[in-house]
Parts: C-alpha cells; structure tokens; sequence
C-alpha cells in the first residue's frame, strides 16, 4: 500500500538541488537507497535518474508522525519528499556527491510504495550473478553504472540522428514480418495463421528492402533496425540486436567511408570528447590477414605475424616442409619479452592453438646471455635458428612462436594467439580508441561442407571492377567493394557496393549455387525490382550494442541492452522462449513433432 501523490508536484530531480535554492522549499522523488538512523537524527539518501541527494529528518525539530515516518522508510522504497534545502555542516560535506555540500530538511515524506528486501543491494560494486542480474534485470538497472549505459547509448542515437540528418537521410523504418534476407545465420521464422503452413522470417538486417528504397529514389535511408539472428550467443553477439542501418545512392566507396568516419568523429567528440583524427587507417583484407591473423585486428599493440616460410624451406624438419609441400606457410610471432616462460605457461599455449586446429606450436625463446633454447633444436643447424631468430628480430628475453600449417589455420591460430598474449601481458588500455578500415574483403569464399562458395559478406555485394573478369576465371580470386571498420579489434560495422546490374545478381547467384529458378523462386521480387531503373548505391551497418559496449567499457553487449538475452538465447526475466497452448499451435496448423523434441531434449 502506498499513499497518493496527490496535491504534490515534483519541482526538480534529485541531482538538480544545489546552492542556489538554499532556503528554497522543493519536492524530490525516488527510491530509498539507504536510511542512517543517528537516534534523533535520521538521514535518508534519495535516488532517481539523476543521482542521489540527502534528506534529513531531525526529531528535535520534526513533528512526530514525520519523524515515525521517516523511521519505517526502508531500501527501496518509493518516496517523495517536500522541504527546505539547507546547506550540510562542515564535517557532513561529501566532496564524492554532486549534491554533497546540501541536503533537504524534511517538511512532509510520503510513502508512494514499499520494497520488500531486493534479491541483491542496489550498489554498483556488489558483485551480482548473472542470472539473478537479468532475472531482476529492472532492479539491476536502477544501478547507477547500468542506467549511465543506457543514457550514453540514447545520446549517441541523438548524435548519430542529428548527423545523419544534416547529411539528407531519411528514416525509414521497414518491416519486422517480412521475408528472410540471407546473412549467414539462421532465420526466425513467425508462422502464419491467416496462411497456415506459411512463415514470415524476422530480419537478419533490412539489406534487401533498403536496397528497394534506393531504386525507389529515397536516394539516402537510415534506421536504428531491429536484426535478428538465430546463432550461438557470445560477449559480443546477441540473437536480437540492433543496427545502425544506411544505404546511400550514387556513391562508390570512398564517400560511404567519408560519411561513416566523419559520424564516428562526432559521436565519440560529443559524448566522450576523444578527438578521432581522420582519415581512419585503412588496411586490405589480405593486409590484416598477414600482418595480424584476423580480418579486425586490434592494431593498439604489435606483435605482428612474420612469414617465415622461405627461411626455413630446404629444412628437414617434416612438419614444416609438409606443410609448405601443401602450399601453406609457417608464420611466428615475437612475444617480446615472454622468453622466461616456464615451461608449463609455453605448453598452455600449444593447448590455446590447438583449439584453432593448429596440431602444434614451435617455439624459440631466447636466453639473456643470446644462446637459445627450443624443442625444435634437433632438426636445425644453430645457424638456422639465428637466421629465424633475426627476421623476427628476437632479441635476448623475447619467445618466438611459429606455426605451420594451411595459411587459415596459421592465420587463425596465431591471430588468436596473439590477442591472448596481449591479454596476458595486459598490452592494451581500454581508453585508447584505435579504429580501422578493412577493406577489399574477398568475394566468395568456398565452403567445404556444402562445397560450394558462400558470399564473404552478402550475395548483393559488388566485386571490384578490377577483377570482373576473374568471376568466370578464377572466382575465389575475386575482391569485393566491400568494408568493415573495426574498433579495438571488435567489428563494429560492414558494408558494400551492391551489385545494380541484374545480369551481375543473376550471375553472384549462379556461382552461389542458385540455378536461375531458384534464385528467381527466392529472390525475384528484388531481381525484378532492378528491371525498372537501380541507381548505383551501397551502404554500412554498425552494430550499435557493440559501438555502446566499447564507448563505456563494459565487456558484454549485454550490459548496453535493456533487457537482453543469456547464453542459451533465453530471457531469464520472462522466460521466454516458453511453450503456448495448444488452442494457439492448432489455429497456427502447427503439431509438434515429439520425437525430434525427445531427440533434442536428450542431446542436451
Ligand atoms: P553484418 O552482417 O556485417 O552486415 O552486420 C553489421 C554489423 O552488425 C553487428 N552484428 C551484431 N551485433 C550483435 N549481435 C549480433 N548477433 C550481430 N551480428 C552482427 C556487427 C556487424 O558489423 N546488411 C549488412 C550491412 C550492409 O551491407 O550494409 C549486414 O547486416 O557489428
Ligand atoms: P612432432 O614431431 O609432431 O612431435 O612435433 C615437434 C614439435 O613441433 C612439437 O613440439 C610440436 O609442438 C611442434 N609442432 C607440431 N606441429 C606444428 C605445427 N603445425 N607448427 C609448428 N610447430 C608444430
């Protein structure tokens, strides 16, 4: 039971009492974080949206109900509270408090609504699981860290929309019930009862409908877009997440990157006033693959991958020499500084790499007096190993570690291997904003389970005019007007050209697999839509959770998400995914197939 609010009127937020309203009366609401019973004195301490400000209630002075009053108030409890603000003495200010040099002299507390005691305190340093977190995720937002998360992410939506449109875009939102647009992952599907049988599927992105609004001459689009994507959760993935997404007509790539860049520079000038000098860095694909092993890379530290392979062709060593025979490469690191790793930390590296199909780790570390040590000494003349020694640039204290194998096993490997390192040795610092352009990704990609190619990016991607003629020759050889900018080695956005021309689409299918029925079946609402006149255009989405999640440092997109998923894709709150009557399934003609319910059940 609470008492009404009637007749009281909120005159500010509890962080906006200072000074200058010192003898003014005021009316502040809020929870209860916490009450200091001193006997006759009774402090309360008021939080809202804002921050926290000082009630107190002196029962020398107070009428007695007051006092009672402000006696049974407990943690959260919903208050609004009318008085006089007063300046704090001396020994009571709080220099760590926005509103710490004051404090409000109770005049009248209502109790809007009670508390009972909270499955957790309310305090940004309690260590809190998971589980209880996001099963009573509204208390854990009444966290100060969690609400500044979603504040910062509101007002880097404010930026990017005021951006946008000084720069003439449009907002358009386009359909959640639509039909499946490839991406890579799996659909969710919605079934349909007006048409039992059918299925509308849940965005991956908007890709195939902001494509039809440039051929509707919209000529500039943009959207905060729901996306949905069926696939395993991680720190940085979620199966519902939300893009940053735009399409631009008559531009190639560089004024898609201008734009982009110039967006990021205002975002992170507004909000955190970090000065991103442009242009960003750019760097090819093949690039990043041979300098760091990965398509986003985190280029805040070295360490970089060093093609070893011509030094040590000719050697015997046969797990080397296989793996040149086979045309992969043996590629090192030079973990500076680590050659005094025990044994014991080196074997836990070999495991780490392992786990990237790797089938070893060869590694040198160099002593301090310039001798070396190694587990592949017996297959090298000691000159060869300095020969190695020096392309990596060893020098005494540095472990070298080198891999051989097929160049994506090496690449993935040592890439990995190298952000574990740089987690070890703590090489990177949160603060430090260090983005990249990755650009000219591949094309197609083949794809050995279903041997044959998938797209890199997305089957509307154009290819680079430069290599047209290699998608009837040499079509894995292919490069791609496609891009990825990157942030502290996280992807935060990718884009491309698109493919105007409906003989090139028709083509990309082909080669994708899809006989022209099949593509026309699937696709032939957006193949038609380019007999009637396509612009030129491409465009980038950003993944804003992923933008929100670095620009405050948390380490999960879970924490820049109001109420978001966990592990297994579940909502710990709601507990959806739940099962629905029976009466529903039936209107939806749908039956659930026990056996493969039990088979699934049983598998996990
Ligand atoms: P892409 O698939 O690269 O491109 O997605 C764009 C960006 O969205 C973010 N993202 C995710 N964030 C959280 N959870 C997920 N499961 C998830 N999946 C992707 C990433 C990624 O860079 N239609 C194209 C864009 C285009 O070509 O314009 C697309 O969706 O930050
Ligand atoms: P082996 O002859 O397979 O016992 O390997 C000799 C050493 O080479 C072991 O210490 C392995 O860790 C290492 N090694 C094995 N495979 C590779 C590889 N693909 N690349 C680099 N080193 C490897």
């Amino acid at each position: 039971m609470g008492e009404a609010l009637t007749g009281l009127k909120r005159s500010c937020m509890c962080c906006d009492v200072n000074e200058t309203m010192i003898d003014k009366e005021v009316t502040v609401m809020g929870w209860v974080q916490r009450r200091r019973d001193l006997g006759q004195l009774i402090f309360i301490a008021l939080r809202d949206k804002t921050g926290l400000v000082q009630i107190a209630i002196d029962g020398n002075v107070a009428e007695k109900e007051l006092f009672e009053k402000a006696e049974s108030v407990r943690s959260e409890f919903v208050l609004a509270v009318r008085g006089q603000v007063a300046p704090r003495t001396e020994g009571n200010i709080n220099p760590n408090m926005k509103t710490g040099t004051i404090e409000i002299i109770a005049t009248e507390i209502r109790i809007l609504s009670e508390s009972e005691t909270t499955p957790f305190q309310i305090e940004d340093n309690v260590t809190v699981k998971d589980d209880l977190r996001f099963k009573y995720r509204y208390l854990d937002l009444r966290r100060p860290r969690q609400l500044e998360n979603l504040v910062l992410r509101h007002r880097v939506v404010q930026v990017m929309r005021n951006f946008l449109d000084q720069e003439s875009f449009l907002e358009i939102e386009t359909p959640i019930l639509g039909i499946s647009t490839p991406e890579g992952a799996r659909d969710y599907l919605v079934p349909s009862r007006v048409h039992p049988g059918s299925f509308y599927g849940l965005p991956q992105s908007p890709q195939q409908y902001k494509q039809l609004l440039m051929i509707s001459g919209m000529d500039r689009y943009y959207q905060i877009a729901k996306c949905f994507r069926d696939e395993d959760l991680r720190a940085d993935r979620q199966p519902e997440f939300t893009q940053v997404d735009m399409e631009l007509s008559f531009v190639d790539v560089e004024d898609i990157l201008d734009i982009n860049e110039r967006m990021m520079q205002k975002v992170f000038k507004d909000i955190l006033n970090v000065e991103i000098p442009l242009p960003l860095k750019r760097m090819t694909y093949k690039e990043a693959m041979e300098r760091f092993g990965s398509d986003k890379p985190d280029i805040r530290f070295g360490m970089e991958l060093v093609n070893i392979s011509e030094v040590v062709s000719g050697t015997d060593f046969v797990v080397f020499k296989t793996a040149l025979e086979a045309g992969g490469s043996v590629r090192a690191i030079n973990a500076k500084g680590c050659g005094a790793f025990p044994r014991k930390k080196i074997d836990s590296l070999v495991e780490f790499v392992k786990t990237y199909r790797a089938k070893g780790l060869a590694w040198i570390s160099i002593n301090e007096d310039g001798s070396l040590k190694t587990q592949i000494a017996k297959f090298f003349t000691e000159e060869k190993l300095q020969e190695i020694v020096a392309k990596m640039d060893g020098k005494p204290g540095d472990l070298i570690l080198i891999c051989a194998d097929e160049d994506k096993v090496v690449f993935d490997s040592l890439g990995a291997l190298r952000l574990e390192l740089s987690k070890m040795l703590e090489l990177t610092k949160a603060d430090n904003f260090s983005f990249l352009w990755v650009t000219e990704f591949p094309m197609l990609e083949w794809d050995e389970e279903e041997n044959r190619f998938v797209a890199v990016h997305h089957p509307f991607t154009a290819p680079m005019d430069e290599d047209l003629s290699l998608l009837e020759t040499d079509p894995g050889k292919v490069r791609a007007k496609a891009y990825d900018i990157v942030l502290n080695g996280y992807e935060l956005g990718g884009g491309s050209i698109r493919i105007h021309r409906r003989d090139v689409q028709q083509k990309m299918f082909g080669l994708l697999g899809f006989t022209m029925e099949e593509a026309q079946e699937r696709f032939g609402y957006f193949l038609d839509a380019f007999k009637y006149g396509a612009p030129p255009h491409g465009g980038l989405a950003f993944g804003l959770d992923r933008i929100i999640m670095l620009m405050c440092g948390a380490s999960s997109i879970r924490d820049v998400i109001a109420f978001p998923k966990v592990k297994d894709a579940s909502c710990p709150m709601t507990d959806a995914p739940t099962v629905v009557d029976e009466k529903q399934l039936d209107e939806l003609a749908i039956c659930i197939n026990k056996e493969i319910l039990e088979a699934a059940e049983k598998a996990e």
